[in-house]
C-alpha cells in the first residue's frame, strides 16, 4: 500500500514516533512518503491509499502547521482512510480530567477544521528538558513533578508506549487493506 505520513514536532518526539512508524511500514512492504507539514504543502494525497498525520499538543493546541495542512487538504483527507496521532504528556497518565482535556482539544480541532479523522490515537510523548528554554523548563518541571513523582526532572524521559503504538497502527493498516 502507498501511505502518506505528515507531521509537526516542536521538541522532536513526534518526529521520532512517525519515523519509527515509517520504518515499520516499509519493513512490512508498504511504500511510505514521510514529510513535515511545511514540506508537504503541495502533496497530491489522491496518490495514496491512506494518510497518517502526527502532531503534538502545547498549551492546549496542536501546531498551526497541522491546522494549515488539514484546511488545505480537507477534501482529500475526508475521502481517504486517515489516522491522527495526537502526541501529549496528558496521554501518559490516567487522570480523567487530563483525558477530558484531550477530548476537548480534539473536538475543538475537528470543529475548527471540519475534519474528522477515521481514527485517532492519543500517544504519550516525552518530557525533554534538554530541548526547553529556561521558561519552558520551569513550567514543565512543575507539571511533571506533580504528575510523575518518580521522574528525575533534570533528565529527558520518554513515556511513549511503542508496543501500543505498533499495535494500533497495524490494526489501522489491516483495516484499510481489507
Ligand atoms: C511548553 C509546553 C507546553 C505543553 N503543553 C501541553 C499540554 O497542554 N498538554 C499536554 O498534554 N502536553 C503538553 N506538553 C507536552 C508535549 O505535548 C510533549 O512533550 C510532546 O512529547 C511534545 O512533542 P514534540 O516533541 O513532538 O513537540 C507541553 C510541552 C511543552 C514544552
Amino acid at each position: 500500500m502507498k501511505l502518506f505520513i505528515g507531521y509537526a514536532t516542536t521538541e522532536g518526539q513526534t518526529q521520532k514516533i512517525v519515523r519509527h512508524i515509517a520504518e515499520r511500514l516499509v519493513d512490512q512492504g508498504h511504500s511510505v512518503e514521510l514529510a513535515t507539514f511545511g514540506a508537504a504543502g503541495p502533496v497530491d494525497l489522491k496518490k495514496f491509499d491512506g494518510a497518517i498525520l502526527g502532531a503534538s499538543i502545547h498549551i492546549g493546541h496542536y501546531q498551526t502547521a497541522l491546522t494549515d495542512f488539514v484546511e488545505a487538504q480537507l477534501a482529500a483527507l475526508s475521502a481517504m482512510p486517515t489516522l491522527l496521532l495526537s502526541v501529549s504528556l496528558a496521554a501518559a497518565g490516567h487522570d480523567a480530567e487530563d483525558w477530558r482535556g484531550l477530548d476537548k482539544i480534539l473536538s475543538d480541532f475537528a470543529e475548527a477544521t471540519g475534519w474528522t479523522p477515521t481514527e485517532v490515537m492519543q500517544v504519550a510523548g516525552a518530557y525533554t528538558p534538554s530541548q526547553y528554554d529556561v521558561f519552558r523548563r520551569f513550567a514543565m518541571r512543575r507539571i511533571v513533578a506533580a504528575k510523575d513523582p518518580e521522574a528525575d526532572l533534570d533528565w529527558d524521559k520518554e513515556y511513549t508506549d511503542w508496543d501500543a503504538l505498533n499495535a494500533q497502527v497495524d490494526t489501522w493498516v489491516s483495516k484499510i487493506t481489507a
